[in-house]
């Protein structure tokens, strides 16, 4: 029997980035994608509260629950046998106090059986996170664009594009980093801000929309592989259109069904001539059968 991957750990993503080498991560949000993202060799598979608009079908990530990233968090958690699994905190699950957050994290670990979490926001909820770390749940941060405060933040736009904003997020950063984050996402910020960012830290950084200055890169799946083709931002990247392949498999199946080839004889079961006679029988004289 072949062995099981090994599971890979904080330290051998901080061990890959010392060894210049980027790390990847990317969004699941049931079992059977997050099966293929592991068997991709992924190295930080995350169950996103981008699920929202990928898995759920709302309008942004603001309505998304703890039960619901749970839901999906097990999916992927029970794929997964290398990846490091990272469970999205969703809006309103660790705003309102540390321990509401401490309480949000040990279930999204427990229940959800992710292996770390991810929330957004910089300086001012560098406390909250502090707190997640020391009940024992690795944190991984989320700075630049967070959606869940797009509307406080003028939509979903490029942050850090002035002088003040691009110090903010410097000090966001470092306060992560000074917290106990073991990593954080930078999204949708200057390329070079981002590159500042990621030599003045000592933990990685993973970018989306982030340039290539990052230590590491994260894409949601769904734009990697053109399933949701209704938006595509511009700083994610389609690289195959499987929306597409499933709008031409589901053409052929109804073209197969109406011509005929579908279903053919090695998709069908059989009885033998004898048994089907014997049954046709019976139905011509049901008072016969029954004798
Ligand atoms: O929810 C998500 O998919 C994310 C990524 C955009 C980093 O937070």
């Amino acid at each position: 029997m072949a062995d099981a991957p090994k599971k890979l750990t904080i330290a051998a993503i901080a061990a890959k980035v010392a060894r210049g080498e980027p790390f990847f991560q990317v969004t699941a949000v049931d079992y059977p994608t997050a099966l293929l993202i592991d068997r991709a060799g992924i190295d930080l598979i995350l169950v996103g509260d981008s699920l929202g608009m990928t898995a759920l079908g709302y309008g942004g990530t603001v309505p998304v629950t703890m039960d619901e990233m749970i839901h999906h968090a097990k999916a992927v958690s029970r794929a997964v046998e290398r990846a490091i699994v990272v469970g999205d905190l969703p809006f309103g699950a660790y705003h309102a106090s540390a321990e509401d957050a401490i309480r949000n994290a040990i279930r999204m670990q427990k229940e959800g059986g992710t292996d770390v979490v991810k929330m957004e926001g910089g300086e001012a909820f560098a406390g909250t996170a502090r707190a997640i770390v020391e009940a024992g749940v690795p944190v991984m941060g989320h700075i630049g664009l967070t959606p869940q405060t797009a509307t406080k933040l003028g939509g979903f736009k490029v942050q850090g594009k002035d002088v003040a904003g691009s110090l903010q997020l410097i000090r966001d950063a470092e306060a992560l980093e000074a917290a106990g984050c073991f990593a954080i996402v930078l999204e949708a910020i200057p390329d070079r801000i981002a590159g500042l960012i990621t030599e003045r830290l000592a933990i990685p950084t993973s970018g989306i929309g982030a340039g290539p200055h990052c230590s590491g890169q994260t894409l949601v799946l769904h734009d990697l592989i053109g399933m949701f083709d209704r938006f595509l931002p511009r700083f994610a990247k389609r690289y195959c259109n499987v929306a597409e392949e499933i709008g031409r498999a589901l053409d052929d199946f109804q073209a197969e069904v109406r011509g005929g080839a579908f279903p053919a004889p090695e998709n069908c079961f059989t009885i033998k001539d004898p048994d089907l006679d014997a049954v046709r029988a019976a139905l011509d004289a049901p008072d016969k059968a029954a004798e």
